[in-house]
């Protein structure tokens, strides 16, 4: 059973993996500072967690790049990275309803006058942001006539003392929600959760139909029921192990101004909702934890929108297309690439499965198709395909006029996009024979290079 205490999460994954958490003690900025040290460490090809004891300004330590690495989102599911997606599938779809906490850190402090926004540990992100943000702000919200939950990210910045600027341009289920009770004249309770245990975390980023509550698929991924508390006003189930939870209101007739914030696309994005939350309490445990997501196109970012995504479009594709036998989404390509590797048995199969996975991920814009040969989660080698095997004038699928992602900077005004297929796989009239190196000769190459070693490598030549 797993420990629902982030504090918890972060000292076991210290003690048992000291080399992936890098702690930085000394004093750093909350201006952009944590941001800048994810993206020099991935220059590296490095992604620890991040653990910053001493930000200024911030009476408390941040911790953030959890999601960066899959071999670390792997360890949370008790699998190796190439396992995931059969593992999220596995867990998530056993749904847990969440159990009432005997024991709640989170009520060591609760705030219902009096509040001042201002004293949450917050940071900025990038430089061409609005200011600091909430990245890692989940808002669960419960639909007034049955109770049923939805959970979903919602970047968020301060308006007021009382009031917070947040956007729900990717209009899910909260955005539905919140059309109801504007139909109804009222305004939406909801309880924005900042921090908790990184299952949680991966519940939030779940797509799920409208009607599943994200509650029981994180009791499913925790392999326990989610312990909660309800929040004091408007009894709203959260984790009671979570580090701060704000309640309120999102008034449905209220906007203010919010963004531009670094987006997934890696591009600065002022298209938002401009909602309004009226914070009325203040939920936080004694020794609360800032933890934070990176944002722009950081792994973390990428990773936490998309491997429940990713895990479910894998499985329906292997479902419907057995010959399909790899798939992988290039953090090169945002939210917006698919590679796909299929062994095909008819003619046209790359096309159809193209169209399966243009048709079912809201996100992606291109899907490329190639021979099982190709390794597709390596950029250069699918380039390489499409460099070899296609021709434009009858390889390319274009579909206009569809549901896009409002943050894609090239989409149209009113939120469509065009999708495309790639069929990169060797037509039948293909001509080609692929330049070979005998298997012995690379045998021989390692030896060879053995022999020389690093500094020798220069002799050889
Ligand atoms: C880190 C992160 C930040 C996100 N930020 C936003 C956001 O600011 N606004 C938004 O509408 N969606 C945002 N999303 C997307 C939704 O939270 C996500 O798609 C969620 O699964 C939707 O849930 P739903 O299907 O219950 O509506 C974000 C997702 C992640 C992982």
């Amino acid at each position: 059973m797993t420990n629902q205490d982030f504090h918890h999460f972060l000292r076991q994954h210290r003690d048992q993996h000291p080399d992936d958490v890098l702690t930085v003690r000394e004093e750093i900025s909350a201006d952009q500072d944590p941001t800048a040290l994810v993206w020099q460490l991935a220059a590296q090809g490095r992604h620890p967690m991040l653990v910053c004891e001493n930000v200024r300004g911030l009476a408390c330590p941040l911790v953030t790049n959890i999601f960066a690495s899959r071999e670390r989102v792997g360890r949370m599911l008790g699998v190796p990275a190439a396992q995931i997606h059969a593992e999220y599938q596995a867990r998530s779809r056993r749904l847990v309803a969440p159990r009432l906490a005997d024991k709640a850190p989170l009520l060591d402090s609760v705030q219902r006058g009096g509040i001042d926004l201002a004293t949450l540990p917050i940071i900025k992100h990038f430089a061409t942001d609005r200011g600091p943000y909430i990245t890692n702000a989940i808002l669960i919200a419960e639909h007034p006539d049955t109770g049923v939950g939805n959970m979903s990210f919602h970047r968020s910045t301060l308006h007021s003392p009382t009031e917070i600027a947040t956007s729900l341009h990717s209009r899910g289920h909260l955005w539905r929600l919140l059309q109801i009770a504007q139909e109804r004249g009222q305004p939406l309770p909801v309880a924005m959760v900042i921090g908790a245990h990184p299952l949680f975390m991966l519940a939030g980023a779940a797509r799920l139909p409208f009607g599943v509550d994200e509650r029981h698929v994180a009791g499913g991924l925790l392999g326990a029921p989610l312990e909660v508390v309800r929040t004091p006003k408007y009894g709203i189930a959260v984790p009671a192990y979570a580090e701060f939870v704000l309640e309120g209101v999102i008034d449905p007739d209220a906007h203010v101004p919010e963004g531009p914030f670094g987006e997934f696309s890696g591009y600065s994005s002022d298209r938002s909702t401009n909602n309004l939350l009226r914070v009325e309490s203040v939920l936080r445990r004694r020794d609360a934890i800032l933890v934070d997501v990176v944002g722009g196109n950081s792994a973390e970012h990428l990773n936490l929108g998309r491997i429940p995504r990713e895990s479910e479009m894998v499985e329906k594709l292997r479902e419907r297309f057995p010959s399909v036998t790899a798939v992988h989404y290039p953090s090169s390509g945002t939210h917006f690439h698919a590679y796909v590797a299929v062994k095909q048995m008819r003619p046209g199969e790359a096309r159809q499965i193209m169209l399966g996975l243009l048709g079912w991920d809201p996100y992606l814009k291109t899907v490329v198709a190639v021979d099982e040969d190709v390794d597709v989660t390596r950029d250069e080698e699918v380039l390489w395909a499409m460099a070899t095997h296609m021709q434009p004038h009858r390889d390319v699928v274009i579909i206009d006029g569809l549901p896009g992602s409002a943050l894609d900077p090239s989409a149209s005004g009113i939120g469509t996009t065009s999708r495309m297929g790639l069929d990169a796989t060797r037509a039948p009239d293909f001509d080609g024979v692929r330049a070979r190196i005998a298997p012995d000769a690379l045998a021989r190459a390692n030896a060879i290079l053995a022999r020389a070693g690093g500094k020798g490598a220069a002799s050889i030549a």
